[in-house]
């Protein structure tokens, strides 16, 4: 997903610039650009690779000169990496600088307008076209020129735009791509996510859908798609400067998965008061909780696991019918959704594509949404009727692993509302299902501290080829997100099976010495599990299993055993994932791979 940032301001823009793209690495690209305005003219430097080829061609921006400029990292969709693909895109006359995220649906049917108007285009990409049309449109009123744009162009995007007769000042519009802009002290910022601009600014606006701003060094303004000017409601970003920096570990996955004690501490705390389980985001009363008859979940990727472990508690504790669909699925399913229904999107980004329109199905179907999401002022954030946020602070590295761990946190905690609601959760239950949750991240850090083993272990696999998780139940959703986290880093492929379903056709595929990874945390499924376990062990499988502690009966069967402290059955997932966490990283760190940026992966898929 592409990375955008601007500045305008009395400090010499291009090492700000710099330096943001730098904080928006994180979201993958392929190409790097800056356009910098110098009082005159607009200056454009841009090239395919790394930022530090960027940085290094212009000698740390110091052969950009200017208070005003843009930048973007992109992650390519229509056409290579390539010079003329990368932006910022411009006018024949330069006159016009843009960068875009997101994609223009219809950029074939507008680009071969342009053409037709006399324009000749550079790249293969759909930005450019947005570059053209500014020129073409252009009335001298720059918001009336940028909403003529808007009217004309169909699909997502998020632009930073300079114009060269209008210098100091920056301009930023969007649709169905997250923007914000920066208030700063000594100038103003416009970017695509909050990393890229903390150090230099707490203060900032969420640009609303179908909004523009024009940025100046002493002034916000905001148009609506009418453009009339708006008021915009200025937020406090609360992160410290620290979370988003790798605080000394080699890559942020490491960093973050030791942050996981505290991240479930901060989403666990804010909903246990006086032994009771507080919801006040909800604003519902346990008698509507009561009137739900049916939970939807819909997410992608990691949360569509966090979502599989929500069913599992949800329909354990509170008994209410739980679907959960990938949420490229549900959005084009047509889903039954009944008018008592809920639906439940998860989201670490709060801008996945997918889960948006998912979200939108059902709103449109007249069915409350909530979210669970983590970046604070997203999309999802703003749309659905209800968020819970999850208390994980910037999650950088690609993989997740401490926002996962929130989203199961606050499963927990939901299926327990649900329960005490329907009068299912006796007082002692209750009680010690919140010792048990107040216990886990002490239990996690202990995992944590393991780590080396791990290492070890995971050192015997980096050349694997096939790798197995099996799981029944709760173990099945930790199964899922385990092979994902091996698959997505260390580009091993890994297949995640309900081990009931093995001798369906999957054991065809055990041979001897192929690593399975048993997930054995459920007791009432102990046996069966000990039978899969033979089962592939008898057709040369080597076995890794992971059990809660007292069961060291399986070390007859098993060829590895990892423990991890008892609790309660519901809240296993939270523990069995830590070892498999650190089982994915240490074999893409064995193999050499930057673990936070996987090949062809983005932080947050904000198209379709
Ligand atoms: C998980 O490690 C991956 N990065 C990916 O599957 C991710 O969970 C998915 O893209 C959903 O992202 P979101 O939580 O921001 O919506």
């Amino acid at each position: 997903m592409c990375g955008i940032v601007g500045y305008v301001g009395s400090s010499e823009a291009a090492p700000i610039l710099l330096d943001g793209l730098s904080k928006l690495e994180y979201r993958g690209y392929d190409s790097a650009g800056i356009a910098v305005f110098d009082g005159e003219n607009i200056k454009i430097e841009k090239t395919p690779g790394r930022l530090n080829a960027l940085v290094e061609m212009t000698h740390d921006g110091k052969l950009l000169p200017g208070h005003m400029g843009i930048g973007h990292t992109r992650w390519a969709t229509h056409g290579k990496a390539t010079v003329e693909n990368a932006h910022p895109h411009y006018n024949p006359s330069m006159t016009i600088a843009v960068v875009h995220n997101g994609i223009i649906e219809n950029y074939m049917e507008l680009r071969a307008k342009m053409e037709r108007k006399g324009f000749a285009f550079r790249s293969e990409t759909d930005t450019e076209v947005v570059a053209m049309m500014l020129d073409y449109y252009n009335t001298g009123d720059p918001v009336e020129t940028i909403i003529k744009v808007m009217h004309r162009v169909e699909g997502s995007y998020a632009l930073g735009i300079m114009f060269k007769e209008l210098p100091g000042k920056m301009f930023a519009a969007r649709k169905n791509s997250p923007l914000i802009v920066g208030k700063g002290t000594d100038g103003n910022y416009i970017a695509s996510d909050v990393p890229a601009i903390l150090k230099y600014t707490r203060d900032v606006y969420y640009i609303k859908d179908e909004e523009i701003a024009e940025i100046t060094e002493d002034g916000i303004s905001f148009f609506n798609i009418d453009a009339e000017e708006i008021e915009e409601e200025l937020h406090t970003i609360e992160w410290d400067t620290n979370s988003a920096d790798k605080g000394g570990y080699e890559f942020y996955m490491m960093k973050e998965m030791m942050e996981q004690p505290e991240v479930i501490r901060n989403t666990l705390n804010p909903h246990i008061v006086k032994g009771d389980i507080v919801f006040d985001e909800l604003k519902i009363s346990d008698e509507d909780l009561r009137g739900i008859s049916r939970i939807h979940i819909a997410a992608c990727g990691s949360a569509y696991h966090a979502g599989i472990t929500g069913k599992y508690v949800i329909e354990g504790m509170a008994r209410i019918p739980v679907e959960v669909d990938l949420a490229s699925e549900f959005r084009y399913r047509n889903p039954i959704l009944d008018k008592n229904a809920v639906l439940i999107c998860v989201s670490q980004s709060g801008e996945t594509a997918d889960t948006l329109e998912a979200m939108r199905v059902a709103s449109r179907a007249g069915v409350p949404t909530w979210s669970i999401v983590n970046a604070q002022g997203s999309t999802m954030t703003r749309e659905s009727d209800v968020t819970i946020y999850t208390n994980a602070g910037p999650e950088i590295s690609v993989a997740t692993t401490k926002a996962y761990s929130a989203q199961i946190a606050v499963f927990y905690l939901l299926a327990m509302k649900f329960a005490d609601a329907k009068g299912l959760l006796s007082a002692e239950d209750k009680k010690s299902y919140i010792d048990d949750l107040k216990r886990l991240p002490e239990q996690v850090e202990m995992l944590l501290n393991n780590k080396e083993r791990i290492q070890k272990f995971a050192n015997r696999y980096v050349s694997a080829r096939d790798v197995f998780f099996i799981g029944r139940g709760l173990d099945y959703a930790i199964a899922l997100e385990a092979s994902l986290k091996l698959k997505e880093i260390s580009y091993l492929h890994a297949e995640a099976y309900a081990a009931g379903e093995l001798k369906h056709g999957t054991i065809s595929l055990i041979e001897n010495n192929t690593l399975v990874t048993a997930l054995v945390t459920q007791d009432e499924l102990y046996d069966k599990m000990i039978s899969n376990v033979v089962e592939v062990k008898s057709r040369g499988a080597f076995v890794m299993a992971v059990t809660s502690v007292g069961h060291t009966d399986i070390e007859e069967h098993a060829d590895y055993v990892l423990y991890v402290p008892e609790t309660n059955k519901y809240f296993t997932n939270s523990l069995a994932i830590i070892p498999l966490q650190l089982f994915a990283y240490y074999v893409s760190a064995g193999k050499g791979y930057d673990v936070d940026h996987p090949r062809n992966l983005a932080k947050s898929v904000t198209v379709e």
